[in-house]
């Protein structure tokens, strides 16, 4: 699929299998999500712009690298909160701009609860946070979002997708590359990714 980047570094692939285990505990879920999404990172980042410095060694002067771009992590709460720590890490001058969406069990539309972004952008790059693509709804009314605050250069970070998520994603807004740790069969008729993991947010907050 033209955009869409599924992990295949065995790391990604052991850590995902124990995340979908239906024995693996909050504390654990939440380990695994933030170190998938550290992972995830790495490969989403590969192509952001740097400038060429100097750096002084304690022996010589050498050229070094710095990162261009004001970078904003855009966690879609809830279930996207547990990707932020690690990706923070790396990247710990990054904004973190977090948009509250929850589906509708009926309609599985997403609705807004939560968006403090102010009037003109402070960031460049947004890299959206959210473990699941299930229908793709919430995706892309947080890239709608984003979008009308005037932010260009957009990717969506998540654990699991669903082909109709992807496909969903792409219609709207084919220019967001998608990284995946993996790619599932579908979706059931409640909206929810099979085989999946379950409800995200749940599983990381204890609250199923
Ligand atoms: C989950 C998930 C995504 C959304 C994906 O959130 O974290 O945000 O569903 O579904 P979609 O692709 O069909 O829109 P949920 O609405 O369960 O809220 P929560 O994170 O607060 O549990
Ligand atoms: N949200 C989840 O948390 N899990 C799914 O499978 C679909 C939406």
């Amino acid at each position: 699929m033209n955009n869409v980047y599924a992990s295949s570094h065995p790391l990604v692939a052991h850590k995902l299998s124990i995340l979908r285990k239906v024995s693996t505990d909050s504390q654990k879920f939440r380990e695994l999500v933030k170190e998938i999404a550290t992972l995830l990172i790495y490969e989403a980042t590969a192509d952001l712009q740097t400038i060429i410095t100097t750096v002084q060694t304690p022996l010589a002067k050498c050229e070094g690298i710095v990162l261009k771009e004001n970078i904003g992590l855009v966690p879609i709460l809830r279930a996207g909160l547990g990707m932020v720590e690690g990706v923070w890490e790396l990247m710990p001058s990054s904004e973190v701009w977090h948009i509250g969406l929850y589906r509708d069990e009926k309609t599985l539309k997403p609705v807004e609860y939560y968006n403090k972004l102010p009037i003109e952008p402070t960031v460049s790059v947004c890299l959206i946070l959210d473990p699941m693509l299930a229908t793709g709804g919430s995706a892309v009314a947080t890239i709608d979002i984003l979008k009308r605050w005037g932010v260009r250069k957009i990717k969506f970070v998540g654990i699991i997708g669903s082909p109709e998520g992807i496909t969903h994603l792409h219609e709207f807004h084919p220019e967001v590359p998608i990284y995946l740790a993996a790619i599932d069969l579908g979706l059931n008729e409640n909206g929810y990714i099979l085989p999946g993991l379950g409800d995200a947010g749940d599983r990381q907050f204890g609250t199923g």
